[in-house]
């Protein structure tokens, strides 16, 4: 990855008028992106939320009304129709539904953009099989579409979008269509295409985990407004927006359930305190909980660790109970505050 920017979305607004009624529905609303080059970017937003019109405008299938799109620091919404055609092959796609051609085999399939290259046959069969062996599917050459599994469709579709060898990979819900095993896979594949061919890859997608496992950079789009962005590890660790931290939730454990903390499960007695002790930074959790058990003399019964390596760092934390006499627990409190870790106090006894 460099710091030099392979796609620029600068101001970027498109409105629809919806067919029926003739109402204006805004659907990108002043859009700012800088996507770097080699670089795994993310979007991420509910359903509606403008992703799939957002990515289309970087092949330029979709023009914005105002702003601007630079691919390579070219702007696509003017380019003549010639220009835009040999761009759009810099840029391979793919989608949640695969698109592959059922009455087509697997090669014919990931030959089907260079079909009417000045490529000779064998220098076409000679990239398919290569892609095949690449995206892990050496001997589905002559398979149809429908005797596959949707990770192996994803696949060559994967290999399709490769064959122009393309600079950026755009996914529009590439791994929505798939069970959370086959979604790990792709992503693995995804990863090593973006580490071995250094190809650009931009994502959209409604699924934190998707986010969490393979981009390096995050915009969170709500309404077709970007609302948060930045590197995956700092929004994970410190999200500003409720959107953010409502799709982060669906990655962590520690959020308990309320049925739980309202419950006598937890039993606090006395000074307990329920705590959530969360990673503001790199610095470790577990030497701090047993520096404060020494040091204030109070217990730390962990109840939920969730703690990952996200990008080298660590990320999550600890829901902890902490006893002892009350001056001692809010000793602990203050102590662990003052180290780079969030506290939140979730019960009381
Ligand atoms: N060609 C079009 N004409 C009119 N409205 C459109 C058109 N394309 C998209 N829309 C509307 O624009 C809004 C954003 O659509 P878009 O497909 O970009 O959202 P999305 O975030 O990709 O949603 P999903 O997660 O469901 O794929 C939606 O309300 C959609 O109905
Ligand atoms: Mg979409």
């Amino acid at each position: 990855m460099t710091e030099e920017n392979i796609i620029t979305f600068d101001h970027v607004s498109k409105e629809f008028t919806r067919a029926d009624s003739k109402e204006k529905l805004q659907v990108l609303k002043n859009i700012n992106l800088k996507i770097h080059k080699g670089s795994i970017f993310g979007i991420i937003g509910y359903s509606g939320a403008g992703k799939s019109t957002l990515i289309r405008c970087i092949n330029g299938i979709e023009l914005p009304d105002t702003g601007k799109v630079d691919f390579e620091d070219i702007e696509i919404n003017h380019m003549p129709k010639k220009q835009l055609r040999e761009t759009r092959k810099e840029m391979g796609m793919i989608f949640q539904q695969f698109n592959l051609m059922p009455s087509r085999t697997v090669f014919e399939n990931v030959a089907l953009p260079i079909k009417y290259s000045k490529q000779s046959q064998q220098q076409i069969k000679d990239k398919v099989l290569e892609l095949l062996k690449i995206v892990g599917l050496p001997d589905k050459a002559d398979a149809f579409p429908s005797t596959l599994s949707g990770g192996q469709k994803q696949r060559v579709a994967i290999a399709r979008a490769l064959v122009n060898d393309p600079k950026v990979l755009l996914c529009d819900e590439a791994t929505s269509a798939l069970d959370p095993q086959t979604t790990e896979d792709i992503i693995q594949l995804l990863r090593r295409l973006n580490h071995e061919l250094d190809i650009t890859i931009v994502v959209v997608t409604h699924e934190m985990q998707v986010i969490e496992e393979l981009c390096d950079d995050v915009a969170v789009l709500d309404k077709g407004k970007i609302v948060e962005q930045g590197d995956v590890y700092s929004v994970f660790v410190d999200p500003k927006t409720p959107l953010t931290k409502k799709f982060i939730a669906t990655t962590s454990k520690l959020n308990l359930p309320d049925e739980v903390l309202n419950s006598n499960l937890l039993k606090l007695h006395d000074n307990d305190l329920l705590v959530k002790v969360t990673y503001i930074s790199s610095k470790a959790i577990e030497p701090l909980i047993s520096a404060i058990s020494r040091k204030f003399n109070v217990d730390a019964n962990i109840i939920v660790g969730d703690i990952k390596i996200l990008r080298g760092k660590p990320l999550g934390g600890l829901v902890i109970i902490l006893s002892g006499k009350q001056s001692d627990v809010s000793g602990a409190l203050s102590y662990i505050k003052e180290k780079q870790v969030r506290t939140e106090v979730l019960a009381s006894a």
